[in-house]
């Protein structure tokens, strides 16, 4: 099986799935949609689907929930399964190698389960053959025996939910994502409902913050819970050690200074995409690749890991020729450069 780790993994801000989330990634997820803070668009549309599909008492129709990392696919494939009250089996598209793994997966569910495949743009084409007439017919194509003696047989499936989940969905296939009854963007999350999940999360973890603490630690986290679930952690081992426990404004500021996380939640890795973009190409337009062998990063790491939130911020805009740094980005690192020298000058 394919074991990759995202090779942003050592950042703090990581959006990415980090073994120090393990444990409590589990009991921060929210179970049902009511818990489910933010995202209010999608969670609207999803109580008239998942009303709709229990009204009558059938299987719901496909489901493709796609956005950058952290924001909260993997808990709503959870909380859907929980909506429903049914089962679900869990897999993603690199550990699916072979058309034989996924009739195995499929000939496993029992009707009304849904089947959750996180990275479903990594399906390989073969697979993706099996998996068509799964979902629109509930039926799966066996080959029996080899040469001219060879004949498909076909096997009914129960009527399963197929939740698919995605972090770059032009990379999809139109044969499957046309498939789906239903697709669903995530967005970054707005301030004030980071700030609800920041407050909810302490809340579970027993961890004594105020209100401007909730604000700096929301602010910074990219408007990404995962992240903002770390952070909260982090911060929280620092008011331990060097405060009384409890993370106020003063705690917060000097626990994300020390891990080096800005006012907008941007890290060194961050700030030297733009940098780099800044001083190597003077802005841009520069090519993906060009600035990726600059950088000494994979592409797909700076595509799906540091250009979202990037782009979000309007730091940075993908144009038809290339990667072109925004006059706000310039005046970050502007501002970023008179505070490093201001702290400098203070030392004298
Ligand atoms: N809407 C939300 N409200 C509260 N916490 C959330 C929400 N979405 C995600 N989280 C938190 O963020 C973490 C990461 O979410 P996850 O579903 O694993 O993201 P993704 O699958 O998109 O990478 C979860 O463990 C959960 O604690
Ligand atoms: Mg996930």
């Amino acid at each position: 099986m394919a074991n990759e780790r995202p090779p942003d993994t050592d950042r703090v801000v990581s959006p990415s799935l980090r073994v120090e989330d393990g444990a409590n990634e589990q009991s921060l997820r929210p179970r049902s949609l009511s818990e489910y803070i933010g995202q209010e668009r999608v969670v609207e549309n999803l109580r008239v689907f998942l009303d709709a599909a229990r009204g009558r008492g059938e299987a719901m129709d496909h489901v493709l929930l796609y956005g950058p990392p952290g924001l909260g696919k993997t808990t709503l494939a959870n909380v859907i399964a929980n909506e429903m009250s049914v089962s679900i089996k869990v897999t993603s598209g690199p550990a699916i190698e072979r058309p034989g793994d996924l009739a195995a997966v499929l000939t496993n569910l029992q009707k009304g389960d849904i089947l959750f495949i996180d990275e479903v743009h990594r399906l390989s084409r073969m697979v993706e053959e099996v998996l068509y007439p799964a979902m629109e017919d509930y039926a799966l194509d066996v080959v029996i025996g080899k040469g001219p003696a060879a004949r498909i047989i076909r096997l009914n499936l129960p009527r399963f939910t197929l939740v698919g989940a995605t972090t770059r969905i032009a990379l999809m296939t139109s044969p499957l994502r046309d498939r789906f009854g239903v697709t669903y963007r995530l967005d970054f999350y707005s301030e004030p409902a980071m700030a609800s999940i920041v407050r909810r999360s302490a809340d579970i973890l027993s961890v004594p913050i105020d209100e401007a603490g909730v604000r700096e630690i929301a602010s910074r986290s990219r408007g990404t819970p995962r992240v903002a679930n770390r952070l909260l952690k982090r911060v929280r081992d620092y008011a331990q050690v060097r405060g009384r426990g409890v993370i106020d404004a003063d705690i917060a500021q000097r626990a994300l200074a020390l891990l080096e996380v800005d006012a907008l939640g941007l890290d060194t890795s961050d700030r030297r995409v733009l940098v780099t973009l800044v001083d190597k190409f003077d802005g841009g337009p520069v090519g993906l690749d060009t600035l990726a062998a600059a950088l000494n990063e994979d592409g797909d790491t700076i595509q799906d890991v540091y250009e979202p939130y990037l782009i979000q911020l309007g730091f940075l805009e993908r144009t038809p020729r290339g990667r072109v740094a925004t006059r706000r980005a310039y005046e970050h690192i502007d501002r970023a450069w008179d505070e490093a020298r201001a702290a400098q000058a203070s030392l004298f």
